[in-house]
């Protein structure tokens, strides 16, 4: 964010609160490489924080009173104690701040009211994690605010817990993780149990490229929580916690004992465990070849074993992949139901790329795709 920017936005919290803010806190969306439906099973994934995010900006106040204005909701605005947190059904977007402000109650950090401007520019509902980016800036927010030291790890705990916990989402712990902790230029290979992680460069001359099918996701949070638990209940089956202990060939050989529903669901987590951990060694060595049939596959698997994804998300990774071959890759990233395709282009190719989904996309479906570049960013907390 430049000078200029960072100036519009102060003068608005001056023109809502008649004081300047004193913390400016900012916390990234992000875009998952690869590894999608394994962060709740316990697996990897290999997310990157991008240069679409959330700002808050924020006052303390002396009582227990938090004040919040929403700039992309038409400057709509809640205000509540935090000695009486509730579920508010009419402002959702409000729950977000709830449940982190009671979060970091019940870890026992200490704070007080606040009044808190919000602002950004993660496109919403589109998976690009808009609410974890919000969660992480509220928690960041705070922590500058009443000067308590908190871990980007902690912070991702708490913004998951809100989510799980408050908002009413199953959600596992990467969008928040990595929003708390991406690193510029690279990609994160995170273990969703142990919570460790390395980075891997993104190559300077491959551009990440988000492509919006501008479908809206439905019935996402109870489909979501509905692959969850199917994925649990294969876990029991196995008499595991997470299907992360479970192997290819422990489901192969169970095969006829469980529903074929069950099984592809399961099949789909295990084998995108392996690509996961496949592609952050393809990264590193710089091999795009290995790359591109692992972003196949993994779109494949979503789309046939998961079924998470829509005809639309289909044929944009149909497009793109005839464009790129085996040059890049090009897969659906997030939830799906929805939402948007990540494609990983050489920076020579972005063009053609753009050319091939801005005429194929509209002709076929009468939907106009947003196309973003992205570059990978720093997160939240990141040292
Ligand atoms: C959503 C959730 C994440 C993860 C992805 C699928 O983004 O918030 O925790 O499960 O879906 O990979």
């Amino acid at each position: 964010m430049n000078m200029y920017e960072l100036t519009f936005l102060k003068q608005e919290f001056y023109q809502a609160y008649s004081c300047e803010p004193q913390v400016v806190a900012y916390a990234p969306g992000r875009v998952n490489l690869i590894g999608d439906h394994t962060d709740y099973n316990d697996g990897w994934v290999l997310p990157a924080a991008v240069n679409f995010g959330t700002h808050v900006l924020a006052n303390p106040r002396n009582d227990r009173q938090i004040r919040v204005i929403a700039k992309d909701y038409n400057d709509e605005s809640v205000c509540f104690d935090l000695a009486s947190i509730s579920f508010n059904q009419q402002v959702p977007w409000s729950n977000y701040v709830a449940g982190v402000l009671n979060e970091l109650m019940i870890a026992g950090i200490e704070i007080n009211g606040a009044d808190l401007w919000v602002c950004g520019n993660v496109p919403q509902g589109a998976g690009l994690s808009s609410s974890a980016s919000f969660e992480i800036a509220v928690v960041k927010a705070f922590s500058l605010l009443f000067n308590f030291d908190i871990s980007g790890e902690l912070a991702a705990k708490i913004g998951q817990r809100a989510e799980n916990r408050f908002v009413g989402c199953n959600c596992g712990i990467m969008d928040q993780f990595i929003s708390a902790l991406g690193r510029q230029g690279q990609a994160m290979l995170l273990d969703c149990r142990e919570l460790s992680y390395q980075y891997a460069s993104i190559p300077n001359d491959m551009a990440i490229m988000i492509v919006n099918s501008n479908v809206k996701r439905e019935l996402v949070d109870s489909e979501y929580n509905i692959r969850r638990q199917q994925c649990e209940q294969v876990a029991k089956f196995f008499n595991k916690k997470a299907l992360r202990e479970v192997s290819l060939a422990d489901l192969e050989q169970a095969q006829a004992d469980l529903e074929p529903q069950l099984f592809r669901r399961a099949w789909h987590v295990v084998s995108e465990n392996a690509r996961t951990l496949r592609a952050y060694t393809a990264l590193n060595n710089h091999d795009i070849h290995t790359l591109s049939q692992l972003m196949a596959d993994s779109h494949a698997s979503l789309r046939n074993d998961f079924e998470v994804t829509t005809p639309e998300l289909d044929l944009l990774v149909e497009i793109l992949s005839a464009v790129l071959g085996e040059n890049g890759g090009a897969r659906m990233t997030g939830g799906g139901f929805g939402g948007c395709v990540v494609a990983l282009v050489p920076t020579s190719m972005v063009d053609v790329a753009t050319a091939a989904v801005e005429t194929q996309y509209p002709e076929k479906t009468g939907i106009t795709p947003d196309i973003y570049l992205c570059t990978a960013e720093t997160g939240a907390f990141t040292a």
